[in-house]
């Protein structure tokens, strides 16, 4: 009997998580004067779209270099870091600035607003920079601003606004340019109980909703809203549950 060659299903690929963030043996060096000191010291993280991840670690440990790194605000020395696919070593400046500016949202303890811009004014900026027209900004920033439950303090100024609502307005500024990945670095941390409850829900909520987060934090009870801990030692991550 002939045999029968059945016809394959087409290749699918299997629904595997996309890596936002692909860090592979980045260390980073600072050089002053002569003393080099390596901040970190071959790291391998990857973090999934849609994942909630807090980082944690001693003072000194490397938090913010890696925050930095993952923000594009500083460069790795060796190793390499892909940004929703694309290799970041390879970027010049301008490139980089831009890849900040549209896959990256952030939002930092000190809020960074513009004291002399209204709310929603300071919410835009983002778009001003990537040259969306003056009507969408206002629609898109308006809309940021609903949804962090704002929509009533659009022209407040930040100094009319408390602490937990100015976060909230830098959490609009974030999310207005539709980025890839949130980092947060302590955004809690000078914040009360009550702001953090509410920066907090926020930041659940917009996790819900499938966006990918990145917090540092010093406070275990925040680290333990995320769904994933990764904790940096001396220049080196470890993440829980890993036996490595
Ligand atoms: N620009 C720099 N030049 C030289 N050394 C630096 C520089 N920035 C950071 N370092 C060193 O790199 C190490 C890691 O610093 P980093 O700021 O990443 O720590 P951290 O984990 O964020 O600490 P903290 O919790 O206190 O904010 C520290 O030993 C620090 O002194
Ligand atoms: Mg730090």
């Amino acid at each position: 009997m002939a045999e029968l060659t059945l016809p394959l299903p087409a290749a699918r690929p299997a629904a595997t998580p996309e890596p936002v963030i692909e860090l592979t043996g980045v260390r980073k060096t600072y050089r002053t004067g002569t003393v080099e000191f390596e901040a970190l010291r071959g790291v391998d993280l990857r973090i999934d779209a849609g994942e909630y991840v807090a980082v944690m670690g001693p003072s000194g440990s490397g938090k913010s270099t890696l925050m930095n790194v993952l923000g594009c605000l500083d460069v790795a020395t060796q190793g390499t870091y892909r940004l929703a696919g694309e290799d970041v070593g390879e970027l010049d400046e301008t490139d980089l600035a831009d890849i900040r500016n549209r896959r990256i949202g952030f939002v930092f303890q000190q809020f960074h607003l513009l004291p002399s811009l209204s709310a929603w004014r300071n919410v835009e900026l983002p778009l001003v920079y990537g040259h969306v027209p003056a009507a969408e900004r206002r629609a898109r920033a308006v809309a940021a601003m609903e949804r962090v439950g704002l929509g009533d303090r659009l022209d407040n100024r930040p100094g009319e606004l408390s602490g937990g609502q100015q976060q909230r307005v830098a959490v609009a500024r974030a999310l207005v340019g539709e980025p890839a990945l949130l980092l947060a670095d302590e955004p809690t941390g000078n914040l009360d109980s009550v702001s953090t409850r509410d920066v907090l829900a926020l930041f659940d909520e917009l996790h819900a909703q499938g966006r990918t987060i990145v917090l540092i934090t010093h406070e275990e009870d925040v680290a333990r809203r995320a769904q994933r801990v990764v904790r940096v030692f001396d220049g080196l991550v470890r993440t829980d549950g890993d036996p490595r």
